[in-house]
């Protein structure tokens, strides 16, 4: 069944960024045998960094044998994990058992001869295999086995789940279909860690960790790679020696703000990737934005970047993305299928502008989910209540605790399918009264709106934001009779499949194509004019305030 599929997926993940073990309420296993295997955040990010550490990323030839590769970086030591992937070049991540094997396979590395004097030279663990006796190698015909590192598209994706005899089977074939893999997950960590590198050139202890969808457990193949730049381990290594009769102190530059500083940093590093860093394409200093942002292509590993610093309420809302995603199985595979149907229908966008985003979308599954007669997750107060000393966490003022072993977390009596849940989160937003009240996960119930914007969800941590800011009226309409519509083709499909015969898009599937009022001609016509004019007036505002990011919850602009 659905659950035991997740439960499998999951503990093939052991030790990836999703839970390793998830928990399940109608299991009958005691919760502390249930939960047993379940790492905390710090723990996974931790272990996967080191990992990172470790590895390296390889261009391959075209014509090279698994076999050979193997063996001749044997040569630098034992390997533990590798495989393969196609992205401009096919590309190999191999991890070594030890990070000396590194600094001896750089030895052994040259600068490409030949004439280049318009080249810049640059040392990194990002290298090319060059074939020296072709002859050793043309026997092989075989080519290396690469694995995908993208999504299919969601006509795929529709075939696929109609094929499925239950709604519940639907929703669990997506959420598998769509996640990230154990590999995108260590090719993310492995950005992260060559970035690092050159940060720790300025910077010495500092670090760069991944942050949102990449690590909370609702990140779908091909999202970006949301990156943070942590500085504060260079100020970790303080002790207070007072039996010594000085002390001496680090100069520090003086800027005129935290914000100047972080712009400092970003500026750099954003210099340095666009100058010298090979691969590194299409950088942007996106600095006057509420969060300042470097963002670029890596072309290595196909990834799109935003590069941060001094963002620790992102980090610290990740995490908690991340336990909720962890208290129950239903709560990952709720908000893939919103963000895939939201993103089917064009409610959400890559471009930035007045859309609801993912975050806001998840926040509304969240939300959602604490309203249950028999809630499925708690509410972040709840969560703050169970965490003890070893929790608290102030960021700039604002209260960030919550519990963050989830053992302590007890697990929910509600019984309800994915599918019974994913009809009634339709008729619930269909009928959430917008206008008047606010979305608030900390509270779990909603409030009256403090201000005038079309969609209000609080912002956990800085509570007198609201996230969904950037939201106009249009766009919340087409979300409300959208999601209006959503409960009605659920209601029509039923949770099963009708018939065995044919292959007609049924349920979800039904639910992911182009929605009906979109196929009246007039009405098509309109919303594809209306969303281009938004979108150009968007991009123009967007250019204007150099405001890219989509994270738009500032109180006012
Ligand atoms: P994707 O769409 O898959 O990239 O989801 P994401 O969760 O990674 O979203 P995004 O890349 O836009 O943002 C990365 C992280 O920044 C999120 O997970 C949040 O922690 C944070 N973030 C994004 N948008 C907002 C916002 O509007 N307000 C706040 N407070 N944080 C945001
Ligand atoms: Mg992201």
């Amino acid at each position: 069944g659905c659950v035991s599929f997740l439960r499998s997926a999951s503990v093939r993940n052991h030790g990836s960024v999703g839970p390793a073990v998830q928990r399940e309420s109608t299991s009958s296993s005691s919760q502390s045998e249930i939960n047993r295997e379940i790492k905390s955040f710090a723990e996974l990010q931790n272990e996967r960094q080191e990992q990172a550490e470790r590895s390296v990323l390889l261009t391959c030839p075209q014509k090279v044998s698994e076999k050979s590769l193997l063996k001749y970086l044997s040569k630098y030591g034992d390997i533990n994990n590798y495989f393969f992937y196609e992205s401009f070049d096919v590309c190999a991540v191999v991890e070594f058992s030890q990070k000396n094997s590194i600094a001896m396979l750089q030895d052994g590395t040259v600068m490409p001869a030949g004439k280049h004097e318009s080249c810049i030279p640059f040392k990194s663990r990002v290298f090319t295999l060059k074939i020296n006796n072709p002859d050793d190698q043309a026997n092989t015909r075989q080519s290396l086995p690469c694995l995908k590192q993208s999504a299919i598209s969601i006509n795929e994706l529709v075939e696929r789940i109609s094929a499925e005899t239950t709604l519940d089977e639907q929703i669990c074939t997506l959420t598998k279909t769509y996640e990230l893999t154990e590999e995108n997950v260590r090719l993310r960590f492995l950005v992260c860690s060559l970035l690092q590198d050159i940060a720790i050139q300025y910077f010495p202890n500092c670090s760069v960790k991944p942050f949102g969808s990449s690590v909370n457990g609702f990140g779908k193949l091909g999202c970006d790679l949301d990156m943070f730049l942590d500085l504060d381990g260079i100020k970790e290594q303080n002790s207070n020696k007072t039996s010594e009769p000085f002390s001496v102190e680090y100069h520090l530059k003086r800027v005129p703000s935290e914000r100047a500083a972080t712009q400092n940093v970003l500026t750099l590093i954003g210099e340095c990737l666009d100058r010298f860093v090979p691969g590194c394409v299409g950088v942007q200093k996106i600095l006057n934005a509420r969060c300042p942002l470097v963002r670029f292509s890596h072309q290595p590993s196909g990834f799109q970047c935003d590069l941060t610093a001094n963002n620790r309420i992102a980090m610290k809302s990740t995490e908690m993305l991340y336990l909720y995603g962890s208290i129950d199985v239903r709560v990952r595979a709720l908000v893939f299928t919103v963000r895939t149907w939201a993103r089917a229908h064009g409610i959400t966008s890559s471009i930035p502008g007045a859309w609801i985003t993912n975050f806001s979308l998840t926040m509304m599954v969240i939300f959602f989910l604490q309203k249950r007669r028999h809630a499925i997750i708690p509410t972040l107060d709840q969560l703050k209540a169970l965490a003890d000393a070893k929790d608290k966490h102030i960021i700039d003022g604002n209260d960030c605790t919550f519990v963050r072993d989830i053992n302590k977390i007890s697990v929910s009596e509600n019984t309800e399918t994915l599918g019974q849940l994913l009809q009634e989160f339709f008729e619930f937003y269909g009928n959430f009264a917008f206008q008047k009240m606010s979305i608030n996960i900390r509270k779990g119930k909603e409030q009256t709106k403090p201000e005038v914007s079309p969609l209000h969800i609080q912002n956990p941590f800085e509570q007198t934001l609201n996230v969904s800011k950037n939201v106009n009226q249009t766009q919340l309409e087409r979300f409300v009779s959208l999601a209006r519509e959503g409960a009605w083709i659920l209601q029509q499909e039923g949770m099963t499949k009708a018939s065995v015969l044919g292959y007609r898009p049924w349920g979800l599937a039904a639910l992911l194509l182009p929605s009906t009022s979109d196929t009246g001609n007039k009405a098509k016509k309109r919303r594809r004019r209306e969303g281009a004019s938004e979108r150009i007036k968007s991009l123009l505002e967007s250019l204007k305030n150099s405001k890219s990011d989509g994270k738009n919850d500032a109180t006012s602009e």
